[in-house]
């Protein structure tokens, strides 16, 4: 993902944000309202059944942790990033930093608030094995860019991608948005390959200078969510 192809700030997410959860609980949430635990009872619910149809029963059992994040998931995050390094040496022209986590964590496009901003994991027997983010009305209003994803290495090649990006597309769809946005650099072939099998068109090439300074082009695709459900 080439992260810098939105333009980013970084502050704290809005914690009071009224914004449907939809299918996702929230990582350390232990709110004890029975009305809000009844809520996120269905929204685990629902998240199981959209992620319940996956291919091998590992890929399934992990997909039923989808998780929404905050700063008190830094450590799994950063953990994940640590385990991901080739991507961000890809991505990034280096290995994450010990604060990669904790800055993705509170990464907000610029323009848009925390409210419109979430970041997503899936766990499988205690660890972080997938992240998101993802930003709500970016570039335009009902439409969500794709900030980052990834997927741990040791799990790969599974479709467990493929079915996070299903469910996921899903909740969206659920809350009103109409297309997925995201901008892949040009060098990161395989997760090319993969934007495309899902149905990602190609819209435009930008040029894109990593963090190392290294000039590289970053390819912008994006895909009608209707399409996924579909699929
Ligand atoms: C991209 C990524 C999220 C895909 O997750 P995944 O769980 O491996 O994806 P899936 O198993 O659902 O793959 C679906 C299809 O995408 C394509 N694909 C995925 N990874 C591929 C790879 N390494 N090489 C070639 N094709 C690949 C294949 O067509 C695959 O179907 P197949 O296995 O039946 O051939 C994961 O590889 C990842 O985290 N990569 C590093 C981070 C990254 O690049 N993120 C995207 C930034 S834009």
């Amino acid at each position: 993902m080439a992260k810098s192809a939105r333009r980013t700030e970084h502050r704290q997410p809005d914690r009071g944000r009224k914004h449907p959860d939809g299918a996702l609980s929230a990582c350390g949430d232990d709110a004890t309202a029975p009305a809000a635990r009844a809520a996120r009872a269905g929204d685990e619910r629902r998240a199981d059944r959209a992620l319940g149809s996956s291919r091998e029963a590992s890929r399934s059992r992990s997909a039923r942790h989808v998780r929404r994040l905050d700063r008190t998931c830094t450590p799994d995050v950063q953990a994940l990033f640590e385990r991901c390094a080739a991507f961000f040496i890809l991505a990034e022209g280096a290995s994450p930093d010990t604060q990669a986590g904790a800055r993705e964590l509170e990464t907000i496009i610029a323009g848009r608030s925390a409210a419109e901003t979430f970041c997503l994991g899936v766990y499988h027997e205690g660890s972080l094995v997938a992240f998101l983010h993802l930003t709500e009305n970016y570039p335009r209003q009902d439409e969500w860019w794709i900030g980052l994803f990834l997927v741990d290495p040791g799990l790969r090649r599974l479709g467990f991608g493929t079915e996070i990006h299903r469910a996921v597309s899903e909740w969206i769809l659920e809350n009103g948005g109409r297309r997925l946005w995201l901008g892949v650099l040009e060098q990161n072939r395989d997760a090319e390959r993969f934007w495309r099998k899902l149905g990602y068109a190609e819209r435009e090439r930008q040029p894109y200078t990593m963090k190392s300074g290294a000039e590289s082009v970053v390819i912008l695709m994006s895909l009608p969510i209707i399409s996924v459900s579909r699929a």
